[in-house]
C-alpha cells in the first residue's frame, strides 16, 4: 500500500473492498509485506513460530514490545497492531498500564485483545483512555488450555447467537475493527453484517470484510502443523532448506566464494 491506512480508511473500506492483514514479527519481513498489506499484526503467534513454544500463552509484554518496535522500524508506512499477551489485560488497571506501554514504547497504531462481551469493559476502558483497540472473537488461541484445545465456534445456534452478542458488545465498547477466528463461514458472515466496523476473518470463510493469515503459515515456513484454513502461497521450508544445502555444498567443495565475492 502506498498510503498508510488510518482507523477511518480501514472503517471506510468495509463497504468498498476486502481488507488485507498479515502478521510480521521483524523489520525484514514487515518491509516486504508493507506494499501489499493494509495492516500488519504483531501477533502473539510469534511465541510459536518465532520463539518455538507450543502455544501463545507464555508471550509477555517485553517480547511484544521488542517485536513491535522492529516491525514499526521495517514498515514505517504500515498500520501496525500489537497483540496484548495472555494475562496482561485481566483487569482495567493492568490493561491500561500494559497498553500504555505499547503506545509509549512503540509506534503501533492499536492493540488487539482477545474476548467477546466479557472483555467489553476492558475495551471501553482502553478506548476511553486514548488507546485504539482491535477486538478478537470466536476461537481464542489464548484460551487453548482453558478450553482443552482449539475449538471451532458457531457450530450451534446458541454459539452463533453468542458471537453476535460478542461482536456487538465489542463494537459498542469502541473497537474500530474486530478479528474473527475459527468460526463457521455462514455465522462469521452474519457476525460481519451485524456491525458497522470491519470484521477480519481467519478460518472464518469468505463473507467477512477481510482476511488475516500468519505469515509463516502462508509462506510455508512453519511445519509443526497446518490448520485447514491456511493456504500456502509458497513452500518456504523447502526453498530455505535447498538454498542452505547448496550453500553448504559449495563451501565444502570450495566453489564459494568465487572471484566476484572476493576483495
Ligand atoms: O497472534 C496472531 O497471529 C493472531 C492471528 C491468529 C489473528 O492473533
Amino acid at each position: 500500500m502506498t498510503k498508510k491506512m488510518t482507523i477511518s480508511s480501514i472503517q471506510k473500506a468495509k463497504r468498498e473492498r476486502a481488507l488485507v492483514m498479515i502478521t510480521a514479527y521483524d523489520a525484514l519481513f514487515a518491509s516486504l509485506f508493507e506494499e501489499s498489506a493494509d495492516m500488519i499484526l504483531v501477533g502473539d503467534s510469534l511465541n510459536m513460530s518465532f520463539a518455538g513454544k507450543a502455544d501463545t500463552l507464555s508471550a509477555n509484554m517485553d517480547q511484544m514490545i521488542y517485536h513491535t518496535k522492529a516491525v514499526c522500524m521495517g514498515a514505517k508506512n504500515s498500520f501496525v497492531i500489537c497483540d496484548m499477551p495472555f494475562g496482561t489485560y485481566t483487569n482495567k488497571k493492568d490493561a491500561l498500564k500494559n497498553a500504555t506501554r505499547v503506545f509509549q514504547e512503540t509506534s503501533a497504531d492499536c492493540v488487539k485483545i482477545e474476548g467477546g462481551k466479557s472483555r467489553a469493559d476492558i475495551v471501553k476502558h482502553l478506548t476511553d483512555n486514548g488507546i485504539a483497540v482491535c477486538g478478537h472473537i470466536g476461537l481464542l488461541p489464548q484460551s487453548v488450555r482453558g478450553e482443552g484445545g482449539y475449538k471451532v465456534k458457531g457450530k450451534t445456534e446458541d454459539e452463533a447467537k453468542s458471537l453476535i452478542k460478542d461482536v456487538k458488545a465489542i463494537e459498542k465498547a469502541g473497537a474500530f475493527c474486530i478479528v474473527i477466528e475459527g468460526v463457521k463461514a455462514e455465522v462469521a458472515t452474519a457476525v460481519a453484517e451485524a456491525v458497522e466496523v470491519p470484521v477480519i476473518g481467519i478460518g472464518a470463510g469468505n463473507g467477512v470484510d477481510g482476511q488475516v493469515l500468519v505469515f509463516s503459515d502462508m509462506l510455508g515456513l512453519f511445519e509443526e502443523f497446518t490448520p485447514k484454513f491456511v493456504k500456502k502461497y509458497m513452500d518456504g521450508a523447502t526453498l530455505v532448506r535447498e538454498a542452505v544445502k547448496s550453500y553448504a555444498q559449495e563451501v565444502e567443495s570450495r566453489e564459494f566464494p568465487q572471484e566476484i565475492h572476493t576483495y
